[in-house]
């Protein structure tokens, strides 16, 4: 049987089994703001019969008030982007368990919570982005490698309060301990082409204005610049190509955007089913095509400019791990002087 017809016949048998008009609705806080996830959550509404009312607000905004909110929060689910943030609310005690046999056949276990209290629902990419006119290629390798001294006053990258960066320390943390990866931190500041500043897409626009040579970006800001109605922000996507690091090794630093069920939601199995609905495979490429993001089914199919960009080693590094050396990443950045 069609899996959504699985999901829509599970749903009408919850409905049936409540009888309160608030049991066919859900609340999600959520940090995404892309219009691809308004058309998603549209489309549930309309297949299922089950209003969604949205919070949008920063991740932090969101734990708080949920935190605050206590047992009298309206949050059913909770979206955030980058798994740190996720293993914050965990740790705070914010989500209750799930329990799927779809999530648990379709989600490989490092992209979810080992307790099942989140999962991923899209996967990114933390890449290297070079100059097409002034980096050769066959001399990148790998994250640690841009440490060298021969990238000296080259490479772009935002500040380390940046979350995608905390991650991505984490995971050289994990890798190579704590001693290497301040060293690490102390040779990219060295190299730094300028002061960190501004986002991801930022530090593209500066390679483009020739500033620097090297970026530190997640992979969909690259897709989002090369389709912008903007020209400035097409020429830059168009000045760098997208390399893939330590694909000798471990692989390339990969991360989420990920949803859990809050604690206090009374309605656990209807939550479940949305999730299972974003994972699904029609939904997984829906957002893979508006966003540029990986599908974290692996049934889905990538965009096209994914494609083009070929298949890449992924750290397989369980992501809860990037939230539990969050702490370790903040202090590594201090103490190396990335600011
Ligand atoms: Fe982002």
């Amino acid at each position: 049987m069609n899996k959504y017809l699985v999901i829509l016949l599970m749903v009408i048998f919850y409905l049936q089994c409540t009888n309160s008009p608030n049991d066919s609705s859900l609340t999600i806080y959520t940090h995404r703001h892309y219009d691809v996830d308004k058309e998603i959550f549209a489309n549930f509404e309309k297949e299922m019969g089950v209003k969604i009312n949205v919070v949008n607000a920063s991740a932090d905004e969101l734990i708080q008030r949920i935190e605050s909110e206590g047992d009298q929060t309206p949050a059913d689910l909770l979206i955030t982007v980058d798994a740190g943030r996720l293993v914050r609310a965990k740790e705070k005690n914010l989500f209750q368990n799930f329990n799927s046999s779809m999530i648990d056949s379709t989600i490989p276990d490092n992209l979810k919570d080992s307790e099942n209290q989140w999962v991923g629902i899209t996967k990114r990419a933390r890449v290297i982005v070079y100059s097409k006119e002034r980096v050769d290629p066959s001399e990148l390798t790998s994250y640690e490698d841009l440490a060298d001294g021969k990238w000296k006053n080259r490479i772009l990258v935002r500040s380390s309060g940046n979350i995608y960066n905390q991650s991505l320390m984490s995971s050289l943390i994990s890798a190579n301990g704590e001693e290497n990866a301040m060293n690490w931190a102390k040779g990219i500041t060295n190299n730094f082409a300028r002061e960190p500043k501004g986002n991801d897409r930022d530090q593209v626009k500066a390679i483009l204005a020739k500033e620097g040579d090297i970026a530190i970006v997640n992979t969909y800001y690259i897709g989002r610049l090369l389709n912008s109605d903007d020209e400035l922000e097409r020429r830059a996507g168009n000045a760098v190509n997208v390399f893939f690091p330590n694909q000798e090794d471990r692989g390339t630093h990969i991360n989420i955007s990920g949803i859990g069920i809050i604690k206090n939601s009374k309605k656990v199995e209807l939550a479940t089913l949305f999730i299972e609905y974003l994972l699904s495979k029609d939904v997984q490429e829906q957002f893979a095509t508006a966003n540029y993001e990986y599908p974290i089914n692996s049934n889905a199919l990538s965009a096209s400019v994914l494609e083009e960009w070929g298949d890449f080693k992924e750290d397989t590094l369980p992501l809860q791990r990037l939230g539990e050396l969050n702490k370790e990443a903040v202090m590594v950045f201090d103490r190396a002087g990335w600011p």
